[in-house]
């Protein structure tokens, strides 16, 4: 018996993996965190799965289904959204079942950034004007921020931020990083991106509070930083004419001459 964790990607059902389809169809036990998994996925669970929505149990009860499989011989399918590595409980849930010495995998999944990114058509790192992406948050009711992940903090390197779990607090996330990106600053924030009822907002740090106006609640990421609206950017070297590397050597007398297998 194993607990299959699989990120079930950010909301179309054809961005789960196709390992994390195949574990969920193999395994009689599917528990998934709530509203954020789409139905079309749990549709991959065998005919007559055991199918439990955890998103009103606590980590006690989840534990209990897990060792109620375990005893019973049964794989499990574990659902969370996006991908595992941010944000989806999965570190204490892989700390209790060490402990229990019950064994797991590990699937990864398409995360909210990724699907916001390709909604807006953008690439979060350009050449020269930004080549780092934090993923952050701000303080939540459950969950406070090591204090020196502040906001400012992150500000202060000037790159893109994709900030989660935070729509509710947009105005403390303008206040934050207005004296350093500055009122022009391009943000956009992507409501369930990749659902069908996605929307995209365009604005800069002084107009999104007004362009959102309340209207977007929970799963919303909001991404800030010049790259979202560059076209003045350099081209990458990578693919420079004339550049010399071990793919496109460009003389015999290159050092990769010879090496591109
Ligand atoms: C608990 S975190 C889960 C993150 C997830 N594990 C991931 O890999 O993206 C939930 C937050 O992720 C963001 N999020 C998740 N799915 C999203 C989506 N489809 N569109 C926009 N934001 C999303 C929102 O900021 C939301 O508040």
């Amino acid at each position: 018996m194993t607990v299959h964790f699989i990120g079930a990607g950010p909301g179309a059902p054809d961005l789960l993996t196709l390992r994390g389809r195949d574990r969920i169809a193999a395994s009689p036990v599917c528990l998934y965190a709530g509203s954020l998994i789409p139905e079309a996925i749990l549709a991959h669970c065998p005919p007559g799965a055991r199918i439990v929505n955890t998103a009103p149990m606590d980590l006690d009860a989840i534990l209990a289904e897990i060792v109620d499989a375990h005893a019973a011989g049964h794989d499990v399918a574990r659902l969370h959204s996006g991908d595992l590595s941010v944000w989806s409980a999965m570190g204490e849930q892989l700390r209790r079942l060490r402990a229990l010495g019950i064994p797991f995998t590990v699937t990864p999944g398409v995360p909210a950034f990724a699907a916001a990114a390709a909604a807006l058509e953008a690439e979060l790192t350009l050449p020269e004007l930004g080549q780092s992406l934090v993923l952050t948050r701000t303080p939540g009711r459950a969950s406070r921020m090591p204090p020196r992940e502040s906001l400012t903090n992150f500000a202060a390197t000037g790159a893109t931020l994709a900030i989660h779990l935070s729509i509710h607090n947009l105005a403390t996330v303008v206040a934050d990083l207005l004296p350093t990106y500055g009122a022009d600053c391009p943000v956009a924030v992507v409501w369930r991106a990749s659902w069908p009822d996605e929307r995209i907002v365009r604005a800069t740090l002084a107009t999104v509070e007004a362009a959102i106006a309340g209207s977007m609640e929970r799963t919303a990421l909001i991404l800030v930083g010049p790259v979202l609206a560059a076209e003045q950017f350099g081209e990458s070297s990578l693919y420079a004419t004339g550049y010399d590397r071990r793919f496109r050597p460009q003389s015999a007398t290159s050092r990769f001459a010879g090496s591109a297998e």
